[in-house]
């Protein structure tokens, strides 16, 4: 398992490109199996679980090719209908599958994803939906098997608005005669990207960016070229940590209409942040920042995926504040690791509070899920001394060649071989 050994206290100052967004790319990639044409996705990262649905793919029956940023998947034969365990439980996202071949095949079997360490993450609101649309559920070996002999327009509304269940349930109603009408549906911008790429395989899907969806279906789908939307999470996690290290980064390739909570929150720290067409500007002194608390939503509001990385920057902040987590129920095990580098934060219930310190030291400390690594690379970053990031497989999931990407604008960082 490789490690980073971060040296502090070096400000970052340059340009960083910033890469496609792997939430956007994992649901287009799993839409690919809607369709017997060839599907050709640009600006997909080199990641982890991009590789996972490379893999996923190939088991399914698609014959898949992915260099220099593109993801092509042409049909081979007769397709699989089982997402197997060994893939699921590497990428939870795997179920998203499941929308795509219940539509084209009236059939789907997946492993059911377990827990993570960020939360329980049941997938009830897919199933309950997928129940609307005449699929019958069956439950064997930790399995899902959905099927059903034909497929039915409904009108669902979600309890809550997740990510996945809209992408899965807007991928399914692609196919199915009639109106499906999608109520309470996530906002995020991955949906909105995931709703381009399927119009453009001829898809009739409207209101897709607000919370109500109408999917008129259609007989078949057609091949699809699409370019992946910049990453939203990447690039406010590159403005975080130049907010806490201090210097001056452009981000080029962002897209600043998509991060507009956290530009928001960052100006109220101290920060300056500017926004062109293509590209952020972020200028930070690295002093101590202005206390802003910040509670997660879905988009629009707070990212939960930026709450760690939030945190981490907040631990130096001159004077208290408060960080509410609302999307999932465990995500708050960076702040102990954060506690070992001298930050004071207390938890109750899905709630930080945090009084900030003077300085952090480096220390050793150990990643626990994609996000929570990328926070503790931000203190350490603005750390005094140097810093030991075990686990960084975790980091590598989400994050393109980060510390590539942190080396060229002046981070002391270094990947340790295992
Ligand atoms: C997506 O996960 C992202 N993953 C996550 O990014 C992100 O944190 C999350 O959305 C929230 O923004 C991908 O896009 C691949 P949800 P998803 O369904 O779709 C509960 C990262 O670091 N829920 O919106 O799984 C669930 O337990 C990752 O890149 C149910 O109860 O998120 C959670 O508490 C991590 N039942 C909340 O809803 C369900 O059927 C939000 O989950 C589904 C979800």
């Amino acid at each position: 398992m490789d490690s980073f050994a971060i040296d502090g206290g070096h400000r970052l100052s340059g340009e960083i490109k910033i890469s496609g967004s792997k939430n956007a790319a994992l649901p287009i990639i799993a839409a690919s199996l809607l369709t017997v044409e060839k599907c050709e996705i640009s600006n997909v990262p080199d990641l982890m679980d991009i590789k996972t649905s490379f893999d996923l793919l190939n088991h399914l029956g698609k014959k898949c090719c992915f260099g220099f940023g593109t993801f092509s998947a042409q049909e081979r034969g007769s397709i699989r209908h089982h997402a197997p365990y060994d893939l699921v439980r590497r990428m939870r996202a795997s179920v998203l599958v499941a929308g795509a071949l219940l539509a084209r095949f009236k059939k789907a079997r997946f492993s059911l994803p377990g827990g993570c360490s960020i939360g329980v993450r049941p997938i009830d609101i897919h199933l309950e939906a997928f129940k609307k649309l005449g699929a019958e559920i069956t439950y064997e070996r930790g399995d899902v098997a959905l099927s059903a002999k034909k497929l039915r327009p409904a009108k669902i509304k979600f309890r809550f608005p997740s990510v996945g269940a809209t992408e899965n349930l807007m991928m399914a109603a692609t196919l199915v005669a009639g109106t499906t009408v999608l109520e309470n549906c996530a906002m995020e911008p991955e949906i909105i990207d995931l709703a381009g790429a399927l119009r453009s395989m001829g898809a009739r899907i409207e209101g897709d960016g607000t919370a109500r969806i109408k999917i008129k279906g259609v007989s078949k789908l057609s091949g699809l070229k699409h370019r992946v939307i910049p990453d939203r999470i990447e690039t406010g996690t590159f403005m975080i940590m130049c907010a806490a290290a201090g210097g001056r980064l452009r981000l080029v390739g962002a897209e600043p209409g998509n991060s507009a909570v956290l530009i928001k929150a960052l100006r109220k720290s101290g920060v300056s942040v500017s926004a062109a067409k293509d590209a952020v500007l972020v200028e930070s002194s690295g002093l101590r920042p202005a206390p802003v608390n910040v509670k997660t939503e879905p988009h629009p509001g707070f990212p939960t995926d930026l709450q760690a990385v939030w945190m981490a920057y907040m631990a130096r902040c001159r004077g208290k504040c408060e960080i509410e987590e609302n999307i999932f129920e465990n995500r708050f095990i960076h702040a102990a690791e954060l506690m070992r580098m001298g930050a004071s934060i207390y938890l109750s219930n899905n709630k930080a509070f945090i009084h900030g310190a003077d300085k952090l030291t480096g220390a050793p400390v150990m990643a626990s899920d994609i996000r929570a690594g990328a926070g503790l690379i931000t203190a350490a970053l603005a750390a005094k001394g140097q810093s030991f990031i075990r686990r960084v497989y975790h980091i590598d999931r989400g994050y393109e060649r980060i510390e590539e990407k942190l080396k060229a604008v002046g981070a002391k960082i270094e990947r340790i071989r295992s």
